[in-house]
């Protein structure tokens, strides 16, 4: 699988996945490296001042460039192109992914009864997801995380471990587990001395990044939760296939059945975004809840929150809100006070940081932001 480390839950592709999944990767790049060049001289050469002299109003906000884009014929082609990628990307990883289910749940089920399993799987049938995760079909694939069609379906969890990796332009490491690690990194550097008994994963789908938390604090027990079985499935199953220890658990992270105090870290990548404003409200009240006193938290999701400014870059940034199912996304990249809702989540004040956190290889860089559970 493209740059990624084998194991017996990974769908392996055949040589036309290949060829289509590394033109995948490489037409994202392109769409995002270089066409993006001429849309943005479109809209400082053409549709800026045009708008802005219809208007009588310089433009502020991702909305005025929208409005001046949105009958822009190189916007038009780019965003058609991104949709296009996108479909494609869904269609092909799907077709990979259910071309060699029963082999892949042949291989689930003889990890998970194994006598020497690892860790442990609680599925909860009577979960109801929150509305902002159920009533769109996420990032436009079919069922987003709840397709799901009886006790060994993996599906799902497959699809997202080598999704993500193409979605993220082949660039998330061969245990395609670059935020865990970014995460991992982090707190090492920030907090040197810090030595968490027991860490929780909100909102872990394929559990990839869960388990860099498991390599960097062996003496620690490791928790993650998602609303979704089967990528809960999976991400057990991946997690016995590399011999790794996770309690994995299907609950909402707004609301868990974990006592108070029970863990020293709790952590989550990539959630945010997709779930609403209430929900990170909530969800921040949560691990507020759950942590010990001295306990920490650390989120991590998109950099874009902090490194887009400037109403095309913020409205480009927004692409997926539009055009990928990602009801939240502009408004917490863009709209939403984080840390004062960290802060009102109870969470000491002064300790409430936002930041960039730079993954190991210092290529890229996630939005953090980290909080304390009590006085430094
Ligand atoms: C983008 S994925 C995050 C993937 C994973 N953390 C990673 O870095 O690869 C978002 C996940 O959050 C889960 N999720 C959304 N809202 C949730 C909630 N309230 N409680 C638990 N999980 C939630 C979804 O089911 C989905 O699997």
């Amino acid at each position: 699988m493209l740059g990624m480390a084998a194991h017996e839950l990974l769908p392996l592709q055949n040589s036309d996945e290949r060829a289509r999944h590394s033109f995948l990767i490489d037409l994202k790049i392109v769409l995002q490296d270089e066409l993006i060049k001429g849309v943005r001289e479109s809209y400082e050469k053409r549709a800026r001042p045009a708008d802005e002299a219809a208007t009588g109003r310089s433009h502020k906000h991702r909305h005025d460039a929208a409005r001046a884009l949105e009958n822009d014929p190189s916007y038009q082609l780019w965003s058609a192109l991104g949709r296009i990628q996108q479909d494609l990307y869904v269609d092909s990883t799907a077709e990979c992914v259910e071309r060699q289910l029963p082999r892949l749940q042949a291989n689930y089920q003889r990890l998970v009864s194994a006598p020497q399993k690892h860790g442990t799987l609680a599925l909860d049938a009577s979960i109801t997801p929150p509305r902002y995760i159920s009533v769109v079909d996420i990032h436009c694939i079919p069922g987003g995380y709840f397709s799901d069609n009886g006790d060994d379906d993996i599906a799902v969890g497959a699809r997202y471990d080598i999704g993500s990796y193409i979605f993220g332009r082949g660039q998330r490491g061969s245990m395609n587990d670059t935020r865990g690690q970014t995460g991992v990194k982090f707190i090492k550097t920030h907090w040197p001395d810090f030595k968490p008994r027991r860490i929780l994963d909100l909102g872990c789908t394929a559990g990839m990044n869960t388990l860099p938390y498991v390599d960097a604090f062996p003496e620690a027990e490791v928790y993650a939760i998602d609303l979704s079985a089967p990528a809960l499935r999976y991400a057990h199953g991946r997690a016995e296939a590399v011999g790794r220890k996770v309690h994995f658990s299907q609950q909402n992270a707004e609301s868990t059945n974990f006592p108070d105090g029970y863990f020293d870290l709790v952590v989550s990548h990539i959630l945010f975004h997709e779930t609403s404003r209430s929900g990170v409200e909530a969800i921040l009240k949560e691990a507020q809840r759950l942590l010990a006193p001295g306990g920490r938290t650390l989120h991590l999701d998109v950099s874009r929150r902090l490194t887009c400014t400037g109403p095309f870059d913020q409205f480009i940034a927004d692409w997926d809100t539009l055009n990928n199912n990602e009801p939240f996304w502009g408004a917490f990249l863009f709209d939403m006070d984080v840390p004062e809702a960290a802060r009102q989540a109870g969470f000491s004040h002064n300790s409430v940081r936002e930041e960039l956190a730079p993954t190991p290889s210092g290529k890229a860089r996630y939005w953090a932001l980290s909080a304390l559970k009590g006085e430094a």
